[in-house]
């Protein structure tokens, strides 16, 4: 059993002055957290000495492996500047010109600083553009924890309701959440009736284009260019949250890969490797109604643009910008799947991985996994049992069914040659 004393330990103390000893409830795991003590490439340390290669990637941003030289040599660079000065940085105008030959939606950019403030700016901006009120936002995503967004991510089914009309369903306390519309993710059936039936009301569709908070859902083929079709027609803009997906399948995210462009995208996480930094790009008539001078959204944030986060995401877009990377993580993901259903098969279990640009899950189910009602088709038990031997194999895997795992460029070949070892010995576990 891998040892976790110190762990414990830590979380012992930390419970007296702070909750749960974590800092975002996302990283509170039973029956304690795991506390690091350092990172490097693919690889993790925690405070009791064990070693993982590591599949989790701070939830998404790591994409070039853990304390990338070039990115840590940009930040050093701008550490003697004078920091958080009340001017504005060329860096951060340079960030801006890199997204807008990237992105294809980016004819405009601002920047902020985490994926849930870029969602509020949007949502606010979105309201501002169309002069309507309500969000309509796909059930089953995670698309940050403001008011409007942090509905249906994952519902109880009796709370659900009607899978062709979904309730709109608060995922915490606290929320004002009556502006937000529920749509089951890959039918387009059912999101045309909901839009147009709505459309008057609507000021956005906002959709994570790969659904990376079920696990990892791809869009079924033509799904996105019908959601296109179906708010120009009906004059309500389209957002892509591209905060986990971004950059991950192409250089321009999801949108260059499937060839769908939407109004306005929000991106973060792999945008500066690590560093806390977002963006809100698209149209620019849109974009401006923050406009300064003569805007009606007022934007804002103290930390926005800031040298730390625009330095490490200058020198993170150069490395992505080639293509390269994703070249190697798509490979490497479709070798992975490959490996895994090879195994799956060998062991007679109903499995299946589903991933791409270095993002995947496997379920325990002989299903499709293609919108949140079909992940209860999932077999939670062999999960836990496949989890808890990949985390005894030394490879960091999250205990939670629907989790998003992510390898990076940093992962070599002898990595993945020992995660598809831990893969061989978990499914026979499963199998046992
Ligand atoms: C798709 C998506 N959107 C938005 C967010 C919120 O981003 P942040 O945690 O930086 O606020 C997340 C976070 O995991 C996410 O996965």
């Amino acid at each position: 059993m891998t040892k976790l004393q110190k762990s414990k330990e830590i979380y012992e103390s930390a419970k007296g002055y702070t909750v749960r000893g974590v800092q975002t409830n996302f990283k509170y795991i039973q029956p304690h957290p795991i506390y690091f003590e350092r990172a490097q490439g693919s690889r993790i340390w925690d405070v009791d000495g064990n070693e993982y290669i590591d599949c989790v990637m701070n939830f998404g941003p790591c994409i070039l492996g853990h304390g990338h030289l070039k990115v840590l040599e940009a930040v050093r660079n701008q550490l003697e500047t004078g920091l958080t000065v009340g001017l504005e940085t060329e860096l951060s105008l340079e960030v801006c010109k890199k997204l807008t030959g990237m992105i294809p939606s980016a004819e405009s950019v601002r920047l902020s600083n985490t994926g849930t403030e870029a969602m509020m700016h949007t949502i606010q901006m979105a309201r501002a553009f169309t002069g309507k009120s309500k969000i309509a936002k796909i059930e089953g995503g995670y698309n940050g924890w403001s008011d409007d967004m942090l509905i249906s991510y994952h519902p109880p089914l009796d709370k659900a309701g009607p899978a062709d009309l979904p309730n709109a369903v608060p995922d915490s306390s606290g929320l004002r959440a009556d502006s937000t519309i529920v749509i089951p993710y890959n039918n387009a059936d059912i999101a045309r009736k909901i839009i147009s039936r709505n459309h008057d009301q609507l000021a956005a569709l906002i959709i994570e284009p790969i659904m990376m908070n079920l696990g990892c859902v791809l869009p079924r083929e033509g799904y996105l260019q019908e959601i296109r079709e179906i708010t120009e027609e009906n004059d309500v803009p389209l957002i892509f949250d591209e905060v986990k997906c971004g950059f991950k399948p192409a250089p321009g995210g999801a949108q260059e890969y499937y060839g769908v462009t939407p109004d306005v995208t929000v991106l973060a996480k792999a945008i500066a490797n690590g560093f806390p930094l977002s963006a809100v790009v698209g149209k620019s008539e849109i974009i401006n109604v923050t406009d300064p001078v003569d805007g009606k959204v007022l934007y804002g944030g103290t930390y926005n643009g800031n040298q730390m986060a625009v330095a490490a995401a200058s020198a993170t877009l150069d490395e992505l910008r080639t293509g390269e990377v994703q070249a190697y993580l798509n490979k490497s993901t479709h070798n992975l799947i490959e490996t895994f259903h090879r195994i799956a098969e060998n062991e007679g279990i109903s499995a299946r991985m589903q991933g791409i640009g270095g993002n995947f899950q496997t379920y325990f189910t002989d299903e499709e996994v293609v919108d949140y009602r079909s992940t209860f088709s999932v077999e939670k038990e062999k999960y836990d049992i496949f989890q808890k031997v990949m985390f005894e194999e030394g490879i960091y895997f999250w205990p939670a069914h629907l989790f998003c795992h992510g390898i990076s460029a940093a992962h070599v070949e002898r990595d993945l040659e020992k995660l598809c070892d831990a893969m061989e010995a978990a499914m026979s576990e499963v199998k046992k």
